[in-house]
């Protein structure tokens, strides 16, 4: 039998790599903001974007149109620095989740370092939470990064969950995102993950009591290639046979 929770589970769906194709071309299409909208429309509960400083996938324009059209909420994830907290200052999303970024990784590879500019963290927090902006701070599931998440005064944390997607099932990978969400929700901070998702390893992290949020991107978008691409194929034929006459 499933087990019951108190807490509900949202899934704030990523649309970086919807831009990600489209900026293969530099073109149109596809269009983040409209996937957006489709996901919410398939019962998403948020929509997360990613705008890095080397503009790799998410431009500045689908970041101004989404904090204008989600009718969900909008969850901003972005580094630290002064032209993103302009950025979301400007734009007041719902949520804004702090993240490290460096030039050269795939993909954001590891939690924040909290340890580094704990000054310049907390400022930034305060300026965000002093606009009415929710702040997730994106943390390895560690005890001292929890300890820190609240000392910063963040509400919620986002708990990496890569190290679990490389090693799914039963093992530290998983205690440890159970013991970090237990310690984080006894602290008072909201409990968020994300990371490497899919259907398959999903289960045991959506279990976790405490977890109120999972953000997910990759798989999604993998998955609607490859559950799409089919009917994009015969749409194209039918396109194709119609010009014929047949
Ligand atoms: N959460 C954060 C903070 C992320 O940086 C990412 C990746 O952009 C995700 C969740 C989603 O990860 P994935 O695309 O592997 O589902």
């Amino acid at each position: 039998m499933p087990a019951t929770h108190a807490t509900p589970l949202r899934l704030y769906v990523n649309v970086d790599h919807v831009a990600t194709l489209r900026q293969a071309r530099r073109g149109a299409e596809p269009d983040p903001v409209a996937a957006a909208r489709w996901c919410e429309d398939a019962g998403a509960d948020g929509i997360t974007a990613h705008l890095r400083e080397d503009r790799r996938h998410m431009q500045d324009a689908d970041i101004e149109q989404l904090a204008r059209t989600v009718r969900t909420v909008f969850n901003l994830e972005m580094a630290n620095t002064a032209e993103m907290v302009a950025l979301a200052l400007r734009l007041r999303p719902h949520q804004v989740t702090l993240v490290p970024e460096r030039r050269e990784e795939v993909t954001t590879e590891g939690g924040l370092d909290l340890e580094r500019d704990p000054d310049g963290l907390a400022s930034s927090i305060g300026k965000l939470r002093g606009a009415g902006i929710r702040v997730s701070l994106f943390i390895d599931p560690a005890p001292r990064a929890v300890a820190a998440s609240h000392a910063l005064g963040a509400h919620a944390i986002e708990l990496h969950t890569g190290t679990y997607a490389h090693h799914p099932g039963e093992g530290p990978a998983l205690q440890a995102l159970r013991d970090a969400a237990r310690t984080g929700a006894a602290a008072g901070l909201a409990v968020h993950a994300g990371h490497g998702l899919t259907v398959d390893n999903v289960g045991p992290v959506a279990a976790i009591p405490e977890v109120e949020e999972l953000n997910i991107g990759h798989h999604l978008v993998s998955r609607a290639i490859e559950s799409g691409l089919a009917a994009a194929v015969r749409e194209m034929r039918r396109a194709m046979d119609a010009a014929r006459g047949r």
